[in-house]
C-alpha cells in the first residue's frame, strides 16, 4: 500500500517508516521538521531498501496536504505529527491545540478530498490522567491532566465519531514510555534541550553533558519510593502500527467502533532507580544521581494492560529492556 506518515521522521514515525518499508510498503513522510531533522531522510534511506519519499510542509497546510495525497496516490495515513511534551504544553495550550487537534481536522479534511478513511492515530497513555489502578486497560477514565493530553484525548474523539458517522477505519495507538532505537543505531530519539524524558536526560548524564541525574521523587508509594513507568522498545511500537494496518485491512473481526482502540506498553514497570541500574548494567557508565522535588503532574505507577493489543491485534511487546538500552544508548553517544 501507499502509506502517507504524517510526522514521519520524527522518533516513532521513523521507526514505523523503516519497519513499514521492510515488509514491502511504499512510504510517504510529511513532515514540518519542527521536532526532526531534515537529515534524518537521507538516513531512513540509508536504512531501507525502498525509496521513502518525503515533502516537507505544515500538517495545518490542507491544501498542500491534499496535493501530496492526490499526487503519491495514497491508499492509508498514520498520523504522528503533533507537538509532545506534556510540560511545554502547560505554558502553551494554544499552540498544543492548533497543532494537534486542528492538523488532525486539517488532515481529515485533506483526506476527504481525497475520500480516503482509514486512519490510525499516534496517542498516548497521557490520555488516561492519574490512574485509579494499574496495570490499565483501555476501559481506564479518561482524564487528561494536561493540554498535551487533552489534545490527545480531543483528536481520538474526532477521529471515533468520524468511525462512528461515517464510514472511516480509525485505530487508535495508545503508548506508554517509548525508549530505544533502531539496531543499526543510525536512526533513533534526536533529543534536543526542549526534550525532558528519563532516557535522554540519563543518556545526557552518561556522555558528560551534565553531572548528575535529577531523579524527581522518592516518595512514591513504590517499592523504592521512585516512579514507575512501563517503558516500550520503538520497534516494538513500530510493529503495533504494521499489526494494526493487518487487522484493519485483513481481519473480518475489525469492528471499527468497539475494537479500535489499544495500550501498547510491555504491561511490567521499572522505578527510576531500576533503569539507572540497568543501564549501568548495560553500559558499565555509573551514573550520579540526586534526589529533587516532584515535577507537577507526575504519578507514582503508569503501567499498560496490554492483553487487548495482544487478543485482537497478535501483538506484544519481544524486545527487553537491556536491548532498549543498548540501541539507544549506542545511538545518542554516536549521533546526538
Ligand atoms: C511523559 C508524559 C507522557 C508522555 C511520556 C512519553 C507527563 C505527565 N507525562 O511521561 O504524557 O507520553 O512522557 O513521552 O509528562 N524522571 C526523573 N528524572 C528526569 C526525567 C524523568 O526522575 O530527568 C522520572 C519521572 O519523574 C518519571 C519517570 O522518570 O517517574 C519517567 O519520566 P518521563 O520519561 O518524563 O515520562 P513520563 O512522565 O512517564
Amino acid at each position: 500500500m501507499n502509506v502517507l506518515l504524517t510526522g514521519g521522521l520524527g522518533f516513532i514515525g521513523g521507526h514505523t517508516a523503516i519497519s513499514l518499508s521492510r515488509i514491502g510498503h511504499s512510504v510517504y513522510i510529511y513532515d514540518s521538521l519542527i521536532n526532526s531533522d531534515k537529515t534524518s531522510i537521507e538516513i531512513l534511506n540509508q536504512i531501507c531498501d525502498n525509496e521513502i519519499f518525503c515533502q516537507i510542509g505544515d500538517i495545518l497546510d490542507t491544501k498542500s496536504l491534499t496535493r501530496f495525497i492526490e499526487s503519491n496516490k495514497i491508499d492509508t495515513v498514520i498520523h504522528f505529527a503533533a507537538l509532545k511534551s506534556p510540560f511545554e504544553s502547560i505554558s502553551n495550550p494554544s499552540i498544543y491545540f492548533n497543532n494537534n487537534i486542528s492538523g488532525t481536522i486539517s488532515l481529515i479534511r485533506a483526506m476527504e478530498n481525497n475520500k480516503i478513511n482509514s486512519l490510525i492515530f499516534s496517542s498516548s497513555a497521557s490520555v488516561y490522567g492519574p490512574p485509579e489502578y494499574n496495570p490499565m486497560d483501555e476501559k481506564h477514565p479518561e482524564n487528561p491532566i494536561n493540554p498535551y493530553g487533552k489534545s490527545k484525548l480531543l483528536s481520538e474523539k474526532i477521529l471515533k465519531d468520524l468511525a462512528k458517522f461515517q464510514d472511516w477505519k480509525i485505530i487508535i495507538l495508545r503508548y506508554f514510555n517509548p525508549i530505544g532505537a533502531h539496531k543499526s543505531r543510525i536512526f533513533g530519539e534526536f533529543a534536543n534541550e526542549k526534550s525532558n524524558n528519563l532516557l535522554p536526560y540519563l543518556y545526557r548524564v552518561a556522555k558528560g553533558d551534565f553531572e548528575f541525574l535529577s531523579i524527581y521523587g522518592n516518595n512514591f508509594d513504590t517499592g523504592d519510593g521512585t516512579g514507575i513507568r512501563d517503558y516500550i522498545d520503538v520497534m516494538d511500537v513500530a510493529d503495533g502500527h504494521i499489526k494494526s494496518l493487518e487487522y484493519m485491512f485483513n481481519n473480518d473481526n475489525y469492528k471499527k467502533d468497539n475494537a479500535s482502540i489499544f495500550n501498547l506498553g510491555t504491561g511490567t514497570g521499572v522505578s527510576v532507580l531500576e533503569m539507572i541500574e540497568l543501564f549501568e548494567q548495560v553500559t558499565g557508565i555509573e551514573i550520579k544521581y540526586k534526589f529533587e522535588d516532584r515535577r507537577q503532574g507526575d504519578v507514582g505507577i503508569c503501567i499498560a494492560d496490554p492483553s487487548k493489543a495482544m487478543e485482537y491485534l497478535n501483538w506484544k511487546s519481544k524486545i527487553t529492556t537491556e536491548e532498549s538500552i543498548n540501541n539507544g544508548w549506542n545511538f545518542f553517544k554516536n549521533n546526538c
